[in-house]
């Protein structure tokens, strides 16, 4: 199933929790959470506070996409937190199937993201034990910036990838989705679309429902 997962990095954070329930209300079915922690990436965003302060404004899936030097040390905390999926970059676990396993444990689903130019073959052994596969389609840490084309043909290779070995991992793209672009994102096998400057600005429901009704409209 297509589904859409607005990034609350480019929200008004101010209002956070109205823009949660804005997107909630408008159909959205996951919320992306980008947590930083100024070493894996360059930026600092926001982390486990804000995480409990939205959970009660939002029933649907909080999708929190760790972007933290060895996220091993808090996935209990963020479970507490109300995270139903906790996505962590391949490159920042030193010990990449016990954090999975720890995940897992939770009772919540877990998720294996991937920069730019990290290869597939990463997944070789972990891809049985993930719920999804998030293929970073910028370099993370910053919103707004242009989707790297070369990372389509990857998406495309990941998607052969799971069905040669017979399994229904989730893929999501995230960096650089746009109204303009997302079909062909999705022609190459990404089932959860990330956006965050698409979406936050004037006029959130409608663009939200402008993402929606491509994201459906594949669907049989
Ligand atoms: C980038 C973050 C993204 C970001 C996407 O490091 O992981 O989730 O918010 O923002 P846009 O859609 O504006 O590229
Ligand atoms: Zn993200």
């Amino acid at each position: 199933m297509n589904c859409l997962s607005p990034s609350i990095l480019a929200a008004d954070v101010s209002r956070l929790g109205e823009q949660v329930q804005l997107l909630d209300q408008a159909g959205a079915e996951y919320v992306h959470i980008d947590v930083m922690d100024g070493m894996f990436v360059p930026s600092l965003s926001f982390g486990l506070p804000v995480i409990r302060a939205i959970r009660p404004w939002s029933d649907r899936m909080f999708d929190v996409h760790l972007m933290i030097e060895e996220p091993s040390r808090y996935i209990g905390e963020f479970a507490d937190a109300g995270a139903d999926l906790i996505t962590v970059h391949a490159e920042s676990c030193t010990h990449l199937d016990g954090t999975i396993e720890a995940i897992k444990k939770r009772g919540i689903l877990a998720g294996v993201a991937l920069n730019p130019a990290t290869p597939l073959s990463v997944l070789d052994y972990i891809l049985p034990q993930v719920d999804m596969v998030l293929i970073m389609t910028v370099n993370p840490g910053f919103g707004g910036q242009d989707l790297i084309p070369y990372t389509i043909d990857k998406v495309r290779g990941l998607k052969r990838m799971i069905e040669a070995r017979g399994l229904k991992t989730d893929i999501e793209v995230d960096g650089g989705i746009r109204l303009s672009n997302v079909q062909t994102i999705l022609d190459a096998g990404a089932n959860i679309i990330v956006a965050g400057s698409a979406v936050f600005g004037d006029d959130i429901a409608g663009n939200v429902r402008r993402f929606l009704k491509i994201l459906h409209a594949q669907q049989s």
